[in-house]
């Protein structure tokens, strides 16, 4: 599926089948999080898959999930992060996505769960060792069919001209300029990427053709610069469906009225 499709498309998953995947699927996730861990290894991030999901539900429940109540999955993935440094949280959510993408191709519901405010000693007794620097799992699995009749539920996101600018935070980037760029396409489906809490807190202003990246500040914790990343990964991915294979630069993380510059990507 291209990648404007599949970010329109794209939603959280909370409901799963109560069966374990098929070996053959069991078997495509594996190899699925063997490449993240070859490729994100210099990155020191780690992923493990936990095949006894209910294992893993039943001790976090209570203490991860949706309004307090654990999402049982028949599965997870958890990613190790090494380091909390904002430009590796960057990483880290850029990774995990991408990892969450694979999964998603294969038809299966994922949903992202923070763990980062359960005890140490908990993730050590659910996750191992290393468990302590475990703070976002992914839940996998098939997901629970929609009953016939019943509405595709979306969680509401900004319009672009809330999030997309030019020159300066005041003018929105009019759609003209966006389809002139080649960049409509882009920001229409970037807009779905997933955020804790659905917080988007990302802003774009396009300037001297690059396109700028900052984070609203003001709430900002360890998982607005996860959200970040989840957005660096869709915006490359949307490029390279435009022809475009560039990388993002790490910026100073200038300051401009409520946001912070993290990354720009020249067009
Ligand atoms: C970093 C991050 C952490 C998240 N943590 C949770 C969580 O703990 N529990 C949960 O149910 N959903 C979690 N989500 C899913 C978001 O709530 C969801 O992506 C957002 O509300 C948008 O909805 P959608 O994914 O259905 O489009 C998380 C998403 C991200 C990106």
């Amino acid at each position: 599926m291209v990648m404007t499709n599949f970010l329109q498309e794209r939603k959280s998953v909370r409901e799963y089948k109560g069966q374990s995947l098929s070996a053959k699927d069991m078997e495509r996730v594996k190899n699925a999080v063997d490449k993240a861990n070859t490729d994100y290894k210099a990155a020191q991030l780690s992923f493990h898959l936990y095949e006894n999901g209910t294992i893993v539900a039943e001790k976090l429940q209570g203490k991860a999930g949706y309004g307090g109540v654990m999402v049982e999955a028949p599965h997870y993935v958890s990613m190790t992060i090494a380091s909390k440094e904002e430009k590796d949280l960057l990483k880290a959510g850029y990774a995990l996505e991408s990892l969450n993408t694979d999964l998603v191709h294969m038809d299966l519901g994922t949903c992202w769960i923070t763990v980062d405010n359960v005890e140490a000693e908990l993730k050590k007794e659910v996750f191992g060792q290393d468990g302590e620097n475990i703070d976002f799992l992914i839940a996998l699995g098939y997901p629970k069919g929609k009953k016939l009749f019943e509405a595709e539920s979306h969680s509401a996101r900004m319009e672009l001209k809330d999030f997309v600018f030019k020159d300066n935070f005041s003018t929105p980037l009019s759609l003209d300029d966006m389809e002139n760029y080649g960049l409509l396409d882009v920001f229409s489906s970037v807009r779905y990427a997933p955020s804790h809490k659905n917080a988007q807190p990302w802003r774009f202003v396009l300037k001297d053709n690059k396109v700028n990246l900052y984070l609203v500040t003001g709430k900002e914790d360890s998982r607005s610069y996860i959200d970040l990343g989840i957005m660096m990964f869709y915006f490359k991915e949307m490029m390279k469906t435009m022809g475009a294979d560039h990388e993002w630069q790490e910026e100073d993380g200038e300051r401009v009225e409520n946001c912070q510059l993290i990354a720009s990507y020249s067009l």
